[in-house]
């Protein structure tokens, strides 16, 4: 946790959850959410944004879920400027042991005229007024300036001013449409230092977006100028070109405290873990040559390098593999690890939670997986356990699959799932084995879900990786994604196909999502 009373600690701020959550297609459910969020603690990030409780029922009872769960880290919950949505963040917010309300409202010239149709005059007494109402429910609220980048100095610098008087203790600056550089935008920072008089009473946060690619040097070249916290995502996942990555600021900052002599209180090693849990939840691949935590970030492929990182890694490699969690596991797992060995490798990966049941349950597939592959490596025994926790309360279960597949075709599936305990078959052919696999699905379970992305990933290198599998699915407008992992790619993907479609069948009683700008 970021000791906040040293001049050079920077807040992280993660909105994986809210902001992330926002991009099309990566919506999140509770379960989802909460494991995210636990492992964002864990990282040691200062505030969680866990949702916009607002926006529906599933936000609202997220973020009272990671209020509940949550004790390191702030919670935080996002309000527009009305007193509706913030007596629904506070009331989400209700059982955390520390929280934080994020209130905003555009201020630009530009938002406030065509979206808010607001006068500034209005808009200005909209900001004392969401602020020191919001005080009402906590002493740490954060106030922000929508399309902050793009707004009037004179306006921005008053309602900065107003918005500290009335109680804001952290003022957040967005680059909502990722449109500064980063001299404008530390010039901008720069500005409300030497301009806003009581600037010193509040933290001064820094949100970018990457639609030019410029959300971590925006947010670098702020905190040169005096901002504290950054707020971030996961892997830069968010709206449009997403938000500054998480893992590029933190690393930066630890790479080169030479030049960048800031701390934060993060646990680098769970970065990777993060990043694929994330990846593997929203079904957004990470490119692989993502800076930090890209498949290639730490692979060489030129031979000059090669014999440069062989003799001394520093050669090629600005960072360790170990300090972002890529290290050589302690424990080797193979066909002959027993039980123990087995438990042990969950915890040293992480999973210290999980109940007897489930590692039971894992280690017979651990131990069916080694028998059919020769190396196990620590990201198949991940992906084993992200396949198990996606199981939890199913309707639905994929019991088995048979496939008949040759180049002439047509490829045949008889598939078997159980319908609330309840053994049904079908069986069907299709324009290639997984189209088969999903149409016997839709004979046993018929429903109106449209496919909207179907990703294949291998765990690891070589031809007998598992496949993990994403499958989005999208019914009346709400969207979810399903992951299934196992050696044998069409089975992945039968599993990735049930678990969306468990998802939908839970989400059908939740009200839709609320379209809301934020
Ligand atoms: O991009 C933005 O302006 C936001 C605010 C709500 C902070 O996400
Ligand atoms: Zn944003």
């Amino acid at each position: 946790m970021t000791d906040t009373t040293k001049p050079n600690q920077v807040t992280i701020f993660d909105t994986t959850l809210r902001d992330g959550e926002q991009s099309p297609g990566a919506s999140m459910n509770l379960e989802e959410k909460l494991r995210i969020a636990l492992l964002l603690e864990r990282m040691g990030v200062d505030v969680i944004e866990a949702g916009f409780p607002v926006a529906s029922n599933g936000d609202f009872e997220a973020v009272r879920e990671v209020a509940r769960r949550v004790k390191d880290s702030v919670v935080c919950g996002l309000a527009r400027s009305s007193r509706k949505d913030i007596d629904r963040a506070a009331e989400a917010l209700k059982p955390a042991a520390r929280k934080r309300i994020h209130t905003f409202i555009a201020t630009s010239p530009l938002h406030m005229k065509i979206k808010l149709q607001m006068e500034p005059e209005a808009v200005h007494q909209a900001v004392i007024d969401s602020v020191s109402y919001s005080r009402k429910f906590s002493d740490d609220v954060e106030w922000s300036c929508e399309d902050g980048s793009r707004t009037e100095h004179d306006f921005l610098c008053r309602c900065v001013e107003s918005a500290i008087k009335a109680g804001a203790t952290t003022i957040n600056i967005p680059d909502t449409v990722g449109y500064a550089i980063p001299e404008e935008f530390a010039a901008l920072i720069a500005m409300l230092f030497n301009r806003v008089p009581n600037i010193d009473k509040a933290t001064i946060s820094v949100h970018c977006h990457n639609d030019l690619g410029l959300a971590v040097a925006n947010s670098l070249a702020a905190l040169r100028q005096g901002a504290r916290q950054v707020e971030c995502t996961i892997n830069g996942l968010g709206e449009r070109a997403g938000n500054a990555a998480m893992e590029e600021i933190v690393m930066a900052i630890r790479t080169r405290n030479d030049l960048l002599d800031y701390q934060t209180g993060m646990r680098t090693e769970h970065i990777m873990k993060a990043s694929r849990l994330v990846s593997a939840i929203t079904g957004f691949a990470v490119q692989p040559n993502k800076a930090v935590v890209g498949a290639n970030a730490f692979a060489h492929e030129a031979g000059i390098h090669q014999d440069g990182v062989l003799k001394n890694a520093q050669t090629y490699e600005i960072m360790t593999p170990e300090s972002i969690g890529l290290g050589q596991s302690k424990l080797v797992m193979g066909k002959h690890s027993g039980r123990h060995a087995f438990r042990e490798k969950l915890r040293e990966l992480g999973y210290d939670e999980l109940g007897d049941n489930a590692i039971q349950e894992l280690f017979a597939r651990f131990k069916s997986l080694a028998d059919n592959k020769k190396e196990i490596f620590d990201e198949d025994i991940v992906a084993l356990v992200d396949d198990q926790v996606a199981r939890v309360s199913e309707h639905i279960r994929f019991v088995s699959l048979n496939i008949v597949c040759n180049s002439s075709g047509p490829q045949e599936a008889a598939l078997v799932l159980e319908l609330d305990g309840e053994e049904k078959s079908a069986k069907a052919t299709g324009n290639g084995p997984v189209d088969a696999a999903f149409q016997a699905i839709k004979q046993i379970f018929p429903h109106e879900a449209r496919l909207q992305l179907y990703q294949v990933h291998a765990v690891t290198q070589g031809t007998d990786a598992q496949a993990e599998v994403t499958v989005r699915l999208e019914e009346a407008g709400r969207t979810v994604n399903g992951q299934g992992a196992h050696i044998d790619t069409i089975t992945a993907s039968a599993r990735a196909y049930v678990h969306a479609l468990n998802k939908l069948l839970t989400k059908r009683q939740k009200t839709a999502p609320a379209a809301l700008s934020a």
